[in-house]
């Protein structure tokens, strides 16, 4: 909105220089070199005309001025108006797919689904991007799988569920997670996310058969959701446990995890030398073993 509004204001400037060497022109193009009575009169009338010239294009840089003020409101209006529009796209698929677990009015359906007044579009974004909404039976966990609805509609739902409060759907710009401090996203993960999601974000079991799942697949903006909205068992991080500013350092020591790629080898899990030493201790004595067995059998 910024960038319209100095955009029309040079316009506007420009208007006013234009005018201004209009009549500079004007004024030494009317200055004739004779004297005569006919020739002055000339003159005054071209004055006039400059004049007119001057005061129309005066009025239109004041009609500018003024829509350069109009334009904004114009553009908001516009917004609402998309807005609108996508609440209704949003309400539309919200009947046909979620109404039956989350009930006609957000309230939520006993034994089906909870409320979802004032969770926000970024609990939407996050539980319908993943796939994990809509969900497709009652089970212990839903998990990530292929999103139902495209971008559009996901939109959309969130728009329509968003407008009853919660929070926004956060923005993630890759410049940020370049210029973030991975060394403080480490210890922070390390702090507030490795007891369920394991030190590499591997996930692990959690009580009463759920569990914290895989962080390898989770985009940053589902990462910044989840940490907005909190999940099932996952807890909500306010802003007073990860400032803006530590959560995307959080996601960008993720996302460093995701791209780690592993030269020695088969990883384990990435668990660490015991799971490690545990692999060749079984495998060497197997094929000790085997190599015993295939001695003796020869001799
Ligand atoms: C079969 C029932 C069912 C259907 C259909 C369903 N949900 Fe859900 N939904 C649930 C249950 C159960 C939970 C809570 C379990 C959980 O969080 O894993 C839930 C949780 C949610 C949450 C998280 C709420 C929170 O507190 O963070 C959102 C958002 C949501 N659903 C949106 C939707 C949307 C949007 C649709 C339609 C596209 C939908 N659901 C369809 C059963 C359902
Ligand atoms: C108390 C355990 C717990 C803690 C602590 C926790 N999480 Fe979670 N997390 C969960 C559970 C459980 C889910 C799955 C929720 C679901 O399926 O509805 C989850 C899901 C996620 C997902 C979605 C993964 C996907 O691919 O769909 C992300 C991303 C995530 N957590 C990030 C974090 C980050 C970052 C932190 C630390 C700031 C954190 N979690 C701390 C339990 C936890």
């Amino acid at each position: 909105m910024a960038d319209t509004h100095d955009s029309n204001h040079d316009k506007q400037t420009g208007d006013r220089q234009g005018v201004s060497t209009m009549t500079d022109t004007a004024d030494t193009q009317s200055a004739p070199p004779s004297a005569a009575s006919s020739a002055k009169k000339r003159r005054t009338g071209r004055k006039s005309k400059v004049r007119r010239a001057a005061a129309l294009l005066g009025a239109l840089a004041v009609v500018g001025g003024m829509y350069s003020y109009a334009t904004p409101s114009n553009a908001e209006s516009n917004a609402s108006a998309n807005q609108t529009e996508m609440m209704k796209t949003g309400q539309g698929l919200y009947d046909k797919t979620c109404i039956t677990c989350h009930g006609a009015n957000l309230e939520g359906v006993k034994d089906r689904g909870p409320s979802l007044l004032g969770v926000g579009a970024a609990a939407v974004y996050f539980q319908v991007s993943t796939g994990r909404m809509p969900m497709t039976r009652q089970e212990a966990q839903t998990v990530r799988k292929p999103a139902k609805f495209g971008r559009d509609d996901t939109l959309a739902l969130a728009a329509f569920i968003g407008q009853y409060g919660g929070p926004e759907i956060p923005e993630v710009s890759n410049e940020a997670i370049k210029n973030a401090n991975l060394a403080e996203g480490g210890e922070l993960f390390r702090l507030n996310c490795s007891s369920c999601h394991s030190f590499v974000g591997a996930g692990g079991a959690l009580s009463s058969g759920k569990f914290a799942p895989s962080l390898k697949q989770a985009s940053p903006v589902d990462i910044y959701a989840a940490m907005l909205t909190g999940p099932q068992n996952m807890p909500v991080f306010s802003p007073n446990q990860l400032t803006d500013e530590q959560k995307i350092d959080v996601i960008a020591y993720v996302k460093a995890l995701q791209d780690t790629t592993d030269p020695g080898g088969a990883n384990i899990g990435r668990t660490g030398p015991v799971p490690e030493g545990l692999v060749i201790w079984l495998g060497g004595i197997s094929f000790l073993l085997i190599c015993t067995v295939w001695i003796a059998g020869k001799s």
